[in-house]
């Protein structure tokens, strides 16, 4: 039997536009998905204690069958625990695929490196969602703040990370479908708008070395503004960023694929963010950045 844990993560700027090759920074966060693996006589899944029917479990279809490309991994049954909520836009489906290649690799002997997992994971997702960058996938494996897709570790951050969850749900290959049906009506516009969220995360880099967080806070207001423009915004999600914002926070943005889901804040004072946004039906926590990836447990 193995159990392996990956982590959850947020973005401080990038999403959608990394879709596109721009670059993104993401930082992965202590909240993480446990998976245990056991050799068993047919494939079951049971997700916080409760039976899933695999044939509706697609990552994990998606993640065996690329593995058995490389091994002959028989019949499993899978045990899922996660503190990460789903389909939130932290990175719950990267967390399962992730932890659960490790988990499979290190019980059936699978000759593959971290950073082989981590592109598998990427397969796995590719195939899931139609589109996808490596940033979930390689941030939940190799854990960290970093540039994508140029793969460039960042100092780790002085300050609090608050996650604003609007209790709404959007799936991310829906978001990404929209965001490509908006690009190809309106190239000319569009194409700017993705360029404009990679200068953010170039420039943010920059301030992030310099600690300058304050800096950092205003261009992810300036990265929320784009991709709201890219109409991944709801009303809920943007009533928890400006309450974040109203509350002191150095900045508040959407996190992940949007159409629902959380919002991230960077602060100096976690505790008035999280009372603004939880005043609003919000439910807010502080979390701490995840400088380990994939490990087993
Ligand atoms: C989803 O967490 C982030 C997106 O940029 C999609 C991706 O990078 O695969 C929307």
């Amino acid at each position: 039997m193995t159990t392996c844990s990956a982590p959850a993560k947020i973005y401080l700027s990038g999403e959608h536009a990394v879709v596109y090759g721009e670059p993104a920074v993401a930082c992965a966060v202590e909240l993480r998905t446990q998976v245990t693996v056991e050799p068993a006589s047919s494939t079951t899944v049971i997700s916080g204690g409760v039976p899933t029917r695999i044939e509706s479990a697609t990552y994990i279809i998606e993640a065996l069958e690329q593995i058995r490309r490389v091994h002959p991994v028989p019949d499993v049954s899978i045990h899922i625990t996660s503190d990460i909520p789903t389909g939130a836009g932290i990175g719950s489906s990267a967390a399962l695929t992730v932890a659960l290649l490790q988990a499979l690799s290190i019980e059936f002997g699978v000759d593959i490196d971290i950073l082989q997992i981590a592109s598998m994971a990427y397969d796995v997702e590719l195939s899931v969602q139609g589109a996808a960058s490596q940033t979930d996938t390689f941030i939940s494996t190799m854990g960290g703040i970093v540039l994508m897709p140029d793969r460039i570790f960042l100092s780790h951050l002085e300050c609090s990370i608050v996650i604003g969850d609007t209790g709404m749900r959007g799936k991310t290959s829906t978001m990404v479908a929209k965001v490509a049906e908006l690009k190809n009506t309106y190239p000319g516009v569009t194409e700017h708008i993705i360029k404009s969220i990679g200068v953010i995360a170039h420039m943010g880099v920059v301030l992030l070395e310099k600690k300058d967080y304050s800096g950092v806070g205003r261009l992810m207001n300036i990265n929320h503004g784009l991709l709201e423009s890219l109409g991944v915004g709801t009303s809920s999600l943007s009533q928890l960023v400006y309450r974040a914002r109203d509350a002191g926070a150095f900045g508040a943005k959407i996190t992940g694929a949007g159409g629902g889901g959380c919002m991230v804040a960077l602060t100096d004072k976690p505790e008035d963010v999280i009372k603004s946004i939880e005043c609003c039906y919000g439910k807010a926590m502080v979390v701490k950045p995840a400088r380990e990836g994939v490990r087993e447990e």
